[in-house]
């Protein structure tokens, strides 16, 4: 990727759109060499994870990875494995959310969804697949000993404690028996981590340590869980797991814009380098229904 404030101003909103705009092509150019070729024996399996992979997402946490980069002074290449992984995790999620057994969801970004176009058991196959290779870009990390912790970090974020324990405790939820402090831990384990393993992992990849790594995974639980309340606000299905069974629409967007300055301030110690975290997060106010 090009040095990002190289020729313009980092307050140029222009320039967070062209930054976006290079990582999606980055991640898209790379998620397109680490993956078998379709016609790779066994070429349905291929098919059906380069399916759900290429499939219009929007690469939001390649971006945030990236983000935490710049944020520590590097070059946002040198958190590429960590954006990778983190893409193949959020893929995964989706891939084994849709299915029957937990959302049922038919479709995906405007498209059957990978159970629909392959069945159920390629699709779990797929997605299983999509995991391990998260593992194994982390542990390609450069420095051996970071990309040790990147993968202890990212078995944290997928497992019991993380996505793995938000997504039952999702499947679990009952909207009559509920308070805000537990759709928010819901919200933290199923959606927010993930985030927070990109920020923190772009910043591990880019050389930071200590406190550093601290602000930058604060910032990505804080952005993870606004993220998530502005899909809850999109979202009209009565039985999910909602912001809504605990606020009205207008406490919700309060709550955003609240954990929005969180993220924000989580970022302060880094200065204008911080300003592709900080224009993410102002974008999500922007999403706000
Ligand atoms: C969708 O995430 C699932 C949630 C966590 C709300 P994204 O909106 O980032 O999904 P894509 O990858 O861009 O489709
Ligand atoms: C998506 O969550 C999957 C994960 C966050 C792991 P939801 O079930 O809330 O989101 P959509 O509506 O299917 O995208
Ligand atoms: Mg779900
Ligand atoms: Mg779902």
């Amino acid at each position: 990727m090009p040095p990002p404030t190289s020729t313009r101003s980092p307050t140029d909103p222009s320039a967070l759109d062209d930054f976006v705009a290079a990582s999606r092509t980055r991640v898209n150019a790379v998620l397109d060499e680490c993956l078998p070729a379709a016609t790779q024996h066994p070429a349905e399996l291929h098919r059906a994870l380069r399916y759900a992979v290429f499939s219009g997402g929007k690469r939001l946490r390649p971006a945030v990875a990236f983000g935490a980069a710049v944020a520590g002074g590097a070059d946002p290449e040198q958190a590429m494995p960590v954006a990778i992984a983190a893409e193949l995790v959020h893929t995964c999620s989706l891939v084994l959310d849709d299915l029957p057994a937990q959302d049922d969801n038919a479709t995906r970004r405007g498209q059957p969804a990978a159970h629909i176009a392959f069945g159920s058991a390629t699709a779990i196959l797929a997605g299983s697949a999509l995991l391990t290779e998260a593992f194994a870009q982390c542990i390609r990390l450069p420095d051996p000993s970071a990309g040790v912790t990147a993968g202890g970090g990212l078995a944290d974020t997928i497992g019991f404690q993380g996505l793995i324990g938000g997504q039952i405790d999702d499947l679990a939820f009952n909207p009559s028996e509920t308070n805000l402090e537990e759709v928010s831990q819901i919200h933290l384990r199923k959606t927010a981590v993930l985030f927070r393993f990109s920020a923190w992992g772009g910043g591990l990849a880019a050389g930071l340590s200590g406190e550093h790594l601290d602000r930058l995974g604060a910032f990505g639980a804080a952005y993870g869980l606004a993220f998530q309340v502005v899909d809850d606000l999109f979202d009209e299905d009565p039985a999910q797991c909602s912001i809504l069974h605990v606020l009205s629409r207008r406490e919700a967007r309060g709550h955003i814009r609240g954990l929005l300055d969180q993220a924000e301030r989580e970022i302060e110690v880094f200065g204008p380098d911080g300003w592709v975290l900080a224009g993410l997060a102002r974008r999500v106010e922007g999403l706000i229904p």
